[in-house]
């Protein structure tokens, strides 16, 4: 596997996997790479000849309070596993190749980023859209895929490459879960053994809602129950849990076919993420 830091180098050996009309299908992470990762990696195989990945911890997505500083790196680790899983091409550049000086240039997501996370979280979603289509026009794919843990990033993916018209494929991959249901995370990292082990609440009151929601009871009221669920069972607050139309993300207060159960919930200083289908 080769590992590239330089644009232009980039530029050069992803033609080289393309000659010949063979397909490359680009994973991009911010690295701490585990399962979920993975099984993207695996997914690309299936769907393209060559798989490049890409590892950038992208200061732009995170806020001023936030784990910028803290975000767990390995490179030689996230290296090796991604050898070991046949990657073509890891492409790992750094903050001056990403944002050279003077870098102004950003996109900004309207309606799509200004809730759930988005509102949480001041200018992540449009630091994850402009690092993710200088990601697309650096490799130049022909599929790209990301994780369904990041249901509202992904959506907002799919939308940015539709209005931007980015000659490619987007797929989403089905959340990866520990044995007892938690989402994988980088940020899972963060847990201390205790809150390890209550964060399992987070899953198991969002998949009684989803099928609360499903089997037609009020949602107002069970997401409120699934709210108060989270917090009794050791997370200090929820940020949100909310059901959405899966690709607008309006919010809905009543249920009619598929709806996708959006959260977000803080344990100790760390902000976990999930959500799943209702319907
Ligand atoms: O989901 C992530 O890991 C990041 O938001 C992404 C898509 C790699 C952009 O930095």
């Amino acid at each position: 596997m080769q590992i590239i830091r330089d644009i232009a180098m980039l530029r050069r050996a992803v033609s080289a996997l393309q000659q010949g009309g063979k397909s490359v299908a680009l994973v991009p992470t911010m690295g701490a790479l585990h399962a979920g990762h993975l099984s993207l990696v695996h997914m690309g195989r299936r769907v393209a000849d060559h798989v490049v990945v890409s590892i950038f911890v992208n200061p732009t997505q995170f806020g001023p309070n936030e784990d910028y500083a803290a975000y767990p790196r390995d490179e030689a680790r996230d290296a090796a596993l991604l050898a070991q899983e046949g990657v073509a091409l890891l492409w790992a550049p750094d903050v001056a190749t990403m944002y050279p000086s003077g870098h102004s240039t950003h996109i900004e997501v309207a309606e799509l980023g200004a809730d759930y996370c988005g509102a949480a979280r001041p200018g992540h979603f449009d630091g994850v859209a402009t690092i993710v289509s200088k990601l697309f026009n650096q490799v130049g794919p022909d599929i790209a895929l990301f994780g369904e843990k990041d249901w509202q990033q992904l959506a907002i993916i799919r939308r940015m490459a539709r209005d931007l018209d980015f000659a490619l494929d987007i797929l989403g991959a089905p959340i990866a879960r520990d044995a007892d249901g938690l989402a994988l995370s980088s940020r899972n990292a963060y847990l201390s053994k205790e809150q390890r082990k209550a964060a399992v609440v987070f899953p198991n009151a969002l998949k009684a809602a989803a099928k609360a929601i499903a089997g037609g009871a009020d949602v107002v009221q069970t997401i409120a129950r699934a709210e108060a669920d989270i917090v009794e069972g050791g997370f200090d607050s929820v940020d949100y849990v909310a059901l959405a139309d899966p690709v607008s993300l309006e919010r809905l207060h009543v249920f009619k076919s598929s709806a996708r159960l959006l959260a977000a919930a803080r344990i100790g200083k760390t902000r976990l993420i999930d959500n799943m289908a209702v319907g």
